[in-house]
């Protein structure tokens, strides 16, 4: 990770620590990364509830997807795969539910604990190809730190 993704773990495992409500948790997460790294234009938490998504924080523009069902959208599929996706360019990915025109890229890092999803993290930038390798690894170490809060 360069500078910029260390400070921000750094920030959010402070505020983790001290953190005991959950939503507050996930509130001090979501706006210590949108602050935090230039590219992140839209950062939100979806909670796992039944066969949907349920949005809850976020930092950025109103979203219309507050409820995704499970294997809708680039949401729905990390949730079914278990697994982290990256989207370079969401114009080209039919599964794509658009939040906003300006977004082009995505990454969506599900929120785990034994095997199962809790939720997961979302965020969105308006550059093309905006997440690499280092978002990922930062992203979920996050969603780890979370899952525990949860
Ligand atoms: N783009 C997401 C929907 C959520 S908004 O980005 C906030 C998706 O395709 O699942």
């Amino acid at each position: 990770m360069n500078d910029v993704h260390a400070a921000v773990e750094s920030r959010v495992r402070d505020a983790l620590a001290r953190e005991t409500n959950p939503t507050r948790a996930l509130e001090s997460a979501v706006g210590l990364l949108r602050a935090g790294v230039p590219h992140y234009d839209w950062v939100g938490v979806y909670l796992l509830d039944g066969n949907e998504l349920v949005l809850g924080p976020f930092a950025g523009r109103s979203s219309p997807h507050t409820r995704i069902p499970l294997g809708r959208g680039i949401c729905g599929a990390a949730a079914c795969e278990q697994a982290t996706i990256v989207v370079d360019d969401v114009t080209t990915d039919t599964r794509y539910l658009a939040c906003s025109p300006d977004t082009r890229s995505e990454i969506v890092v599900p929120i785990m604990r034994d095997g199962t999803v809790l939720g997961e993290i979302d965020v969105d930038s308006d550059q093309r190809a905006a997440f690499g390798p280092r978002d990922q690894v930062l992203l979920e170490e996050i969603a780890r730190l979370l899952a525990e809060k949860l």
